[in-house]
């Protein structure tokens, strides 16, 4: 029997096919072996259960970091992380996007570390065509030193949404139109990373770093990204918004709430408030919806 598109019983199962290969390929995409490669602190990165599991340490002599083997532009990109546990004063831990070269675009997830009992909190910024300055910073609703949690970007050419356990934190919306930045062209690597920021991170800088407690370890593991590499997935992101929902997203009323929730009670500080900063007016973006 020919398989024709005009069966539709038969199109059916074959796609049902094809959906299942391609799903049973992200299983060898989690690996860290297969989608990472250490940059900075080699002897500092332990890859565990076969590459399920990639940890990044500081000692005395230096952090670690590793980056993304392919680059991407546009996707949903997860991290699953759990943050240095204890006292990690003084410590960032990351997780972020960024393109190479001049006018670079960045976004970025940093996790500022605090004294034991006292709260991490979680630093973003966006960086498009080489201008930041857009950071906004969040406590966290649970301890992210206990277990492992979602970090997600959704990165798409009508906004960037930061997601924690597909709770949405921040969105940034493309305003290109009205001449703000918006990385939009340029492919991404995603970089993780852990270093010292003891001058500035914790309490602003007046807890310091207890060196006495190296090795700090944080652990990353799940990295799948669902996300179109320029190269040769350009079909992909272009044509086809089965394949590829977040392509399309923007968020739903539901999200709006669970949104505004969070800037409610979780937010620390936020650039679009911080008319010290700005005196001659805030960025343009922050009074476009
Ligand atoms: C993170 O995502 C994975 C995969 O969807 C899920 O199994 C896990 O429960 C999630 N973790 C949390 C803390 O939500
Ligand atoms: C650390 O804890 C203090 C006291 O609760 C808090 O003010 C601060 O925002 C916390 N986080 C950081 C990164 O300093
Ligand atoms: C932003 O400014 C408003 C009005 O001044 C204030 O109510 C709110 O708490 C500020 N939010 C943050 C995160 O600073």
């Amino acid at each position: 029997m020919a398989l024709r598109p005009s069966n539709p019983k038969l199109l059916f199962q074959f796609l049902v096919i094809l959906i299942t290969l391609s799903s049973a390929t992200k299983f060898v995409s989690g690996n860290f072996y297969q989608q990472a490669y250490t940059i900075w602190g080699g002897q500092n990165v332990q890859y565990q259960n076969g590459g399920e599991v990639l940890a990044l340490s500081m000692d005395t002599n230096s952090g670690s970091a590793f980056v993304s083997i392919h680059e991407y532009l546009f996707g949903r990109i997860t991290m699953q992380i759990k943050l240095v546990s204890g006292n990690s004063a003084g410590t960032v831990t990351t997780f972020y996007l960024a393109s190479s070269g001049e006018s670079h675009d960045e976004v970025d997830f940093e996790f500022l570390g605090n004294q034991s009992g006292n709260p991490y909190i979680l630093h973003t910024n966006i960086f498009a065509q080489g201008k930041g300055d857009r950071e906004q910073q969040f406590y966290l609703w649970f301890d992210p030193t206990a277990d492992f949690h979602n970090y997600t970007l959704i990165w798409n050419p009508r906004n960037l949404i930061f997601l924690v356990d597909d709770v949405p934190i921040r969105v940034f919306r493309n305003h290109k139109g009205e001449g703000v930045g918006f990385p939009h062209d340029q492919p991404m690597r995603v970089y993780c990373s852990l270093w010292d920021a003891e001058n500035w991170a914790t309490q602003g800088g007046r807890v310091k770093t207890d060196w006495s407690l190296v090795p700090f370890t944080a652990y990353y593991k799940g990295f799948d990204p669902d996300a179109c590499y320029p190269a040769y997935d350009y079909y992909k992101c272009q044509w086809s918004s089965a394949w590829t929902p977040w392509y399309d997203q923007e968020l739903d009323d539901g999200q709006k709430g669970n949104l505004k929730w969070v800037n409610d009670n979780m937010m620390v500080y936020n650039y679009c408030n911080d008319t010290r900063r700005f005196p001659d007016g805030l960025p343009k973006e922050c009074t476009l919806q």
